[in-house]
């Protein structure tokens, strides 16, 4: 058995990238003593695993999210995972999502502008941030809901999900943040019967709409704010990679993907073994904790050329496997890609000679939601 008995959590948190290639020397599979489980390292292997959701499942009794929000369609495998993914598969898809997609790249446009004038900020915070939170709080409709209501429930929800893995759960406020989202959930059916969480509420009470309209927002607010800010980063730490992309602004989308591929908003997805198996060259125990590293399969070396370069138009950049395989792929791709390619647009174009303000920034770092710390950047007056 491979066994990375010295590599420590902060380790991970700080550089996964240089330990990752350290380990996958060693084969596609590793023991992390400090994980308390395996990580898969190569790509290969890592999509094989998230496909198999017979043999690496996420419903196991350890998954925090699920005993924080109750069973989801993060939380479940097989006919129930259909069951609670199906009635939303509709609304987010890109034609579906057609409205939310304008709507949100003209608050990009807004959040742009609103600071413009100050020549000087911190994107991740003006931008990132508010961008994320209100494109999922508007996409999904909840009735009499603000973005700080939303904010405020987010926030205890990690702060339990935390709690769980470190231990100091406080159940009075978690279950008081739960008890506003079902209400809120249940309103909105109420208010509108033809949307798609009343449609919802036809397979699933509205208790486990609730549940699952937890894991999109949650899903949303965190990766969407990473991935803004990762990408504003990565461009602006790389000028002449900057300066492509500004000559040709056709080229953001592909900006925005090798970002998502060099630093995954979340770097990785827990499973847990249903039975004894040799998988990739180790035997895997049942009930053993199986990580799958997007980072690392991201810059797995026999798919990706120096994969620790940042190069926009990179012709396999899609191969990434940010948005996860399998069942649990990601619902909400196409609003991700959409928000995060319209936040960077607005900012190229609203903020002429944008270029970062290194000291008072700092890059993508966290053990599984990894972002930038600060995008603080500067700009010229623009033309008015
Ligand atoms: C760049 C931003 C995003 C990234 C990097 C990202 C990444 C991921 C990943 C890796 C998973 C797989 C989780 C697993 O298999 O355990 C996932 C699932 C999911 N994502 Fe995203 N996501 C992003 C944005 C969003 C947005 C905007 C939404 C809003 C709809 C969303 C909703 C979900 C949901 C509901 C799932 C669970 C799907 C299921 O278990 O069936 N995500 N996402």
């Amino acid at each position: 058995m491979t066994d990375a008995a010295g590599v420590t959590l902060v380790e991970l948190e700080d550089d996964p990238h240089r330990i990752w290639h350290q380990l996958r020397a060693e084969g596609p599979v590793v023991w992390v003593d400090a994980l308390n489980g395996w990580v898969i390292v190569e790509r290969q292997a890592a999509v094989k695993a998230m496909r198999d959701a017979v043999t690496f499942t996420v419903d196991d009794p350890r998954f925090s999210t699920g005993q924080v929000v109750g069973p989801s369609m993060l939380s479940t495998d097989g006919p129930a995972h259909d069951r609670h993914r199906g009635p939303f598969v509709t609304a987010f898809t890109a034609t579906a999502l057609s409205d939310a997609i304008d709507w949100c790249t003209s608050e990009a446009t807004r959040l742009v502008a609103s600071i413009a004038a100050q020549r000087e900020a911190e994107l991740r915070t003006h931008i990132a941030a508010p961008l994320a939170v209100s494109t999922i709080v508007r996409t999904l409709g909840l009735s009499d809901v603000d973005d700080d209501e939303v904010l405020s429930w987010y926030r205890t929800i990690v702060a339990e999900v935390e709690a769980i893995n470190y231990g100091g759960l406080d159940k009075d406020k978690s279950l008081a943040a739960n008890d506003a989202l079902v209400a809120a959930a249940r309103r909105t059916i109420n208010d509108n019967p033809a949307g798609f969480l009343a449609g919802a509420n036809k397979d699933l009470t509205a208790t486990e709409v609730a549940s699952n309209v937890a894991v999109i927002m949650f899903g949303a607010i965190e990766t969407s704010e990473g991935a803004t800010a990762n990408a504003l980063w990565h461009l602006l730490t790389h000028p002449d990679q900057l300066a492509l992309v500004l000559n040709d602004p056709t080229l953001i989308a592909s900006a925005v993907e090798e970002s998502l591929r060099l630093e995954p908003a979340a770097s990785a997805v827990d499973r847990y073994a249903t039975t004894d198996t040799e998988f990739a060259g180790v035997l895997i125990r049942k009930g053993d904790f199986v990580q799958v590293s997007l980072a690392a399969a991201n810059r797995d070396p026999s798919v990706f050329v120096e994969p620790d370069e940042y190069r926009v138009g990179r012709p396999n950049t899609r191969l990434s496997t940010t948005f996860a395989y399998g069942p649990h792929a990601c619902l909400g791709i196409h609003l991700a890609r959409a928000e995060t390619i319209a936040a960077v647009r607005a900012a190229l174009r609203g903020l002429p000679g944008l270029r970062l303000d290194r000291d008072q920034s700092q890059g993508p770092q966290g053990l599984v939601f990894r972002k930038a710390a600060a995008v603080t950047a500067t700009w010229d007056t623009p033309a008015s």
